[in-house]
């Protein structure tokens, strides 16, 4: 009986995953059907299931799935697929990217009575967020790991008063979207590592720079000079265009760079972390420049001359 599953399995598979027919799957599965993901241990009945590939689908409505085998054993069947689709729409909490990612995974599906009974998925939706370059932070995105009532939540007033006495420079972080360049200010830059040259910024998903932000393959990164007051205030706003009134100039790979910034670089974005309200963007620095101009210095809300510090 079980040679002629294949073809069954494969196309109620492309009739739910392909085209959006979940009611393919009636025919296929037991009652008390359940499906179990490896990855998180997560158990769904077949509603479940239509509801996860009804998600995938708004998220990636071209989505192509390739059968690439079905093996069949004593009772069970092992099925390898990959797919390819576009995100076009927010997935797990992220905004569309307009990329196209691929992913593969494998499925044991136990058979009685040729019909599925369980199933486990060595593949769950956090993978696909893994083909766009994006990770959900472990014990940040995941609140079944975080401490819990053994340790209540900090007073947002008293983290915020750390926060003042913490001195930096100010940054305008930049990109494209389509042919208009984007920005906004942040203090949030951090040099990661000097080999390989890694920087961080952490962005705001409300900021409007965001989506820009998220789909561009590269960044970039202007550290203010002390003439760059307006231009601080310009880009802490939401004002339509923020460059109508600057000069600046693109790194080689077209992010927009402030001229008059006491440097600026252009950076390849590398890892997109997900860390509830904001984003953690990890780059690669590819272009850098620097200038003689002393830097802003940031501190509890006041902006200082930078060329004016007294040493200790
Ligand atoms: C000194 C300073 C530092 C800032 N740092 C950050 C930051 O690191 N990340 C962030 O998302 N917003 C930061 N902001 C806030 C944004 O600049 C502000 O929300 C801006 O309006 C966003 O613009 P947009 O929505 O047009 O992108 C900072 C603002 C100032 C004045």
């Amino acid at each position: 009986m079980q040679q002629t599953l294949e073809p069954l399995i494969t196309s109620a598979w492309l009739a739910a995953w392909d085209k959006g027919d979940l009611d393919a799957l009636d025919g296929l599965v037991a009652a008390g059907y359940t499906r179990t993901s490896k990855a998180t241990g997560a158990t769904v009945d077949l509603a479940g299931l239509k509801s996860e590939i009804a998600a995938v689908r708004e998220a990636f409505p071209d989505l192509r799935t390739t059968v690439d085998d079905v093996v069949e054993g004593d009772g069970t069947v092992a099925v390898f697929w990959t797919s390819t689709g576009t995100h076009t729409h927010e997935y797990l909490g992220v905004p569309a990217t307009g990329l196209t990612v691929q992913t593969r995974g494998s499925n044991i599906l136990v058979l009685e009575d040729g019909r599925i009974v369980s199933e486990s998925v060595t593949w769950d939706g956090s993978e696909l967020l893994a083909g766009l370059g994006i990770r959900p932070l472990r014990g940040i995105a995941a609140p079944a790991v975080s401490d819990g009532d053994d340790f209540p939540e900090l007073d947002p007033d008293l983290m915020k008063a750390f926060n003042r006495q913490f001195i930096t420079g100010v940054t305008v972080v930049t990109t494209k979207e389509g042919e208009t360049p984007k920005g906004l200010a942040a203090n949030s830059y951090c040099s990661v590592s000097l080999e390989p040259p890694l920087v961080l910024v952490c962005v705001q998903k409300t900021s409007s720079t965001y989506s820009a932000l998220f789909s561009s393959s590269h960044l970039g990164i202007n550290i203010l000079g002390t003439e760059q007051l307006d231009t601080v205030k310009v880009f802490a706003s939401k004002a339509a265009d923020k460059f109508s009134e600057l000069d600046w100039h693109e790194g080689p790979k077209g992010s927009p760079l402030l001229d008059g910034s006491a440097a600026s670089l252009e950076a390849e974005i590398q890892e997109r972390f997900q860390a509830k309200t904001h984003t953690v963007f990890i780059c690669r620095v590819r272009h850098a420049e620097t200038s003689s101009t002393a830097p802003m210095v940031y501190k509890a809300g006041r902006f200082f001359d930078g060329a004016e510090l007294a040493e200790l």
